[in-house]
């Protein structure tokens, strides 16, 4: 039997951090094994909301595809390119277009929250509308069984899944596959000051951290606040600290719940400890990225051969669909 498809995109808009290794790219990294996987550089998805500073985004797709390569995303297995290399992405958009009510697309939650909430960047615009079309034409392009998603994406797969629906309806042909999320388990991991771990925050450990940075940032984290000296016993479950321990260490963190609740250790020394790991952790991929970085040829050849591959399923799928439609 052929392998399941897995289709997943991540927005060039910046550094990659902590976050996205624990909500994503790990995650990729892991399917690769038991999945056909189609990883893409959402270019066209960024500029959506980026499109008054396009140089960003320019900057971020070599930056981001060496952090691919060098958390593990391994080129000759799994599909790695560029959205907008290859067009057929528009052109399911469009055919997606006709057939997607208003309706949909303005009653997203994702789209009222992000209009609101980012004011500065004037995004009320006619292609965030679309956002989700474009994301179920990305999906449905490689006939994807499968999408791993946080769940702040989930509308987005309901729509998709909704778009492919009525299209199969009004021209009766199953053309494309209805997707399942894959909902990444992972706990979430909020920024080093407690809220949403996020660029605009600054209160990120970039995937390619140097090591005198990821200890500074890490011996400002806020712990315990109920913890003032050592002898004072502290309360794991409501430390941030704490949390990261279970994510990266988590073979650790039950000897860390020992030391922090039977005042054994400090704060200071509990974080130490901490930020060794995380820069054994972060050093080699750093190193591996600045290889990358350093052959930039490389890289283009690994998109371009990966834009290559993506094409020869787009445009079958494209013509299908427009067979279907009798177009
Ligand atoms: N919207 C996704 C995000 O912001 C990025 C994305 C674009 C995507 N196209 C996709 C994710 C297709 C999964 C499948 O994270
Ligand atoms: Fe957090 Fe560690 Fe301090 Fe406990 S000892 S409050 S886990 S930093």
């Amino acid at each position: 039997m052929s392998k399941k498809v897995i289709l997943s995109g991540m927005r060039p808009t910046g550094k990659l951090h902590l976050g996205h290794w624990v909500g994503a790219l790990s995650n990729w990294v892991s399917l690769q094994e038991t999945y056909k996987c189609f990883f893409m550089v959402a270019d066209w998805h960024a500029l959506m909301s980026e499109y008054k500073n396009p140089s960003v985004i320019k900057d971020s797709i070599l930056d981001n595809v060496s952090d691919f390569l060098a958390y593990g995303i391994n080129p000759d297995e799994s599909v790695l390119f560029i959205q907008s290399e290859v067009p057929e992405h528009l052109e399911l958009f469009m055919l997606f277009s006709f057939v997607t009510p208003l309706g949909w697309l303005s009653r997203c939650p994702t789209f009222k929250e992000q209009v609101s909430q980012l004011k500065d960047k004037e995004i009320n615009t006619y292609s965030f509308l679309g956002y989700p079309a474009l994301q179920a034409a990305d999906i449905a392009l490689y006939k994807a069984n499968a999408v791993p998603v946080g769940e702040d994406q989930l509308p987005h797969l309901e729509l998709a899944r909704e778009i492919i629906r009525r299209f199969h309806f009004l021209y009766n042909k199953e053309v494309f596959v209805e997707p399942q999320a894959l909902l990444t388990k992972v706990p979430r991991l909020l920024g080093l000051d407690g809220r949403k771990m996020s660029k605009s925050y600054n209160n990120y450990i970039a995937l390619d951290e140097d090591d005198k940075s990821i200890r500074s940032k890490i011996s400002g984290m806020i712990t315990d606040p109920a913890r003032i000296k050592k002898e004072d016993k502290g309360h794991p479950d409501v430390c941030n600290v704490y949390s990261y321990y279970s994510v990266f260490a988590k073979e650790k963190s039950r000897e860390v719940y020992d030391w922090c609740t039977g005042a054994k250790k400090g704060c200071v020394e509990c974080k130490k400890i901490f930020t060794e790991l995380l820069v054994d952790f972060i050093a080699p991929h750093r190193e591996k990225k600045q290889e990358f970085l350093k052959k930039k040829d490389y890289i283009c050849d690994i998109l371009n051969e990966g834009a290559k591959k993506a094409r020869i399923v787009a445009s079958k799928t494209v013509l299908e669909a427009k067979q279907a439609m009798g177009i």
